[in-house]
């Protein structure tokens, strides 16, 4: 019969050797289970003299103690390393970078747009919006563009397959002029009862329509429209406010502004704006920015206002075109085709 201590350290080398608690518990079966080798001995007392079970029970509970404090250093040893390898194995590299959503940006139109609202907003403008399917008459006759006028094919129209209660074709509005006579009718029936009427001062950005699709022209497009109507309003305030803005959005002064005798038939005189940077990689170079003009008489009387009394101008400008001038961007397609490399470039 193995003596005690042997019977001691083999248990702790079972209970080593046990790679997980099933295997452990199995371990202590053979020492402390019904039938276990300690138990065994525990049991064999009986046999002995009264004087030689003190003795000898004493020292097989000294062992039994030991075989159970073995025991239970391994059950934690081995609780330990299940929890261990766990959290070895859920490990989260707090170092990554994160995968979370990224931030959107506005579309370098949209950016314009709102630029060119906070500039004239900044100067008492009202920014207003109006329908992208527009009538005959708001988007031509009642800008003085006569039925069979030449001035309607300066623009080929997108017609709808409906008409309006004119019995005329519904259009994709060719340009934000409709604007000016919708919000301009509104404001002289808003003030119909007033003393005097207070001054038009409105923009209206927005979506427009035309046939045309090449490297500078895309079938639809946006623009700005401006309108100050009042008494005593001059071309030359159009060309103080003008000139103002376009050295507000591309905040320098070192630019220069031209009127170029044009012909719009809203508009008389009509003039197209030219402006060219003193500076940079555009130095020099005349780029047209915006249709503009003294608001015509008949156009006044349209939206029922006293043309002898009030004079106003008008301009049309380009987003697309402002936007390219600003960021140095040369093909207006890439403003289209939706390419992330592009856009992501003005998510600042
Ligand atoms: N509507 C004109 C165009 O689209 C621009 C313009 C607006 C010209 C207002 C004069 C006055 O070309």
């Amino acid at each position: 019969m193995v003596s005690l201590d042997q019977l001691v350290e083999d248990a702790k080398r079972d209970f080593a050797k046990a790679a997980d608690s099933a295997a452990l518990e199995d371990a202590k079966a053979q020492y402390l289970g019904k039938t276990g080798m300690l138990t065994e001995r525990l049991k064999a007392l009986g046999k002995l003299s009264p004087d030689e079970r003190k003795s000898a029970g004493a020292e097989i509970n000294l062992a039994k103690t030991a075989v159970e404090d073995a025991l239970q250093e391994r059950r934690q040893a081995l609780a330990e390393g299940v929890l261990y390898s766990r959290l070895a194995a859920e490990a989260i590299d707090v170092s990554l970078p994160g995968r979370g959503q990224e931030v959107g940006s506005l579309h370098p139109v949209m950016r314009t747009w709102e630029r060119v609202e906070t500039i004239f907003h900044s100067i008492g403008f009202d920014v207003a919006q109006g329908p992208e399917i527009e009538t005959d008459w708001f988007n031509f006759s009642a800008l003085n563009s006569p039925e069979n006028h030449p001035a309607r094919s300066m623009q080929d129209t997108f017609y709808v397959d409906c008409n309006d209660a004119q019995g005329k074709p519904l259009l994709l509005r060719t340009h934000t002029s409709p604007m000016q006579v919708r919000y301009a009718s509104e404001h002289v029936k808003k003030y119909a009862n007033a003393a005097v009427m207070p001054p038009i001062k409105v923009i209206a950005p927005g979506r427009t329509y035309r046939v045309d699709s090449d490297a500078t022209h895309s079938p639809m497009f946006h623009q700005v429209e401006g309108l100050w109507i009042g008494e005593q309003v001059s071309f030359a305030d159009l060309k103080g406010v003008y000139t103002n803005f376009l050295r507000t959005f591309f905040e320098t002064d070192a630019l220069q502004v031209r009127f170029r005798p044009s012909y719009f038939p809203f508009t008389e005189p009509s003039a197209e704006i030219d402006m060219a940077f003193s500076s940079g990689k555009l130095a020099g170079r005349w780029l047209e920015i915006s249709g503009a003009g003294q608001v015509h008489p008949k156009v006044l009387r349209n939206m029922g206002i006293d043309a002898e009394r009030y004079t106003g101008f008008a301009f049309g400008s380009g987003l697309e075109r402002l936007t390219m001038l600003r960021y140095g961007i040369d093909d207006l397609r890439l403003f289209f085709e939706n390419d992330l490399r592009f856009l992501a470039q003005f998510s600042a």
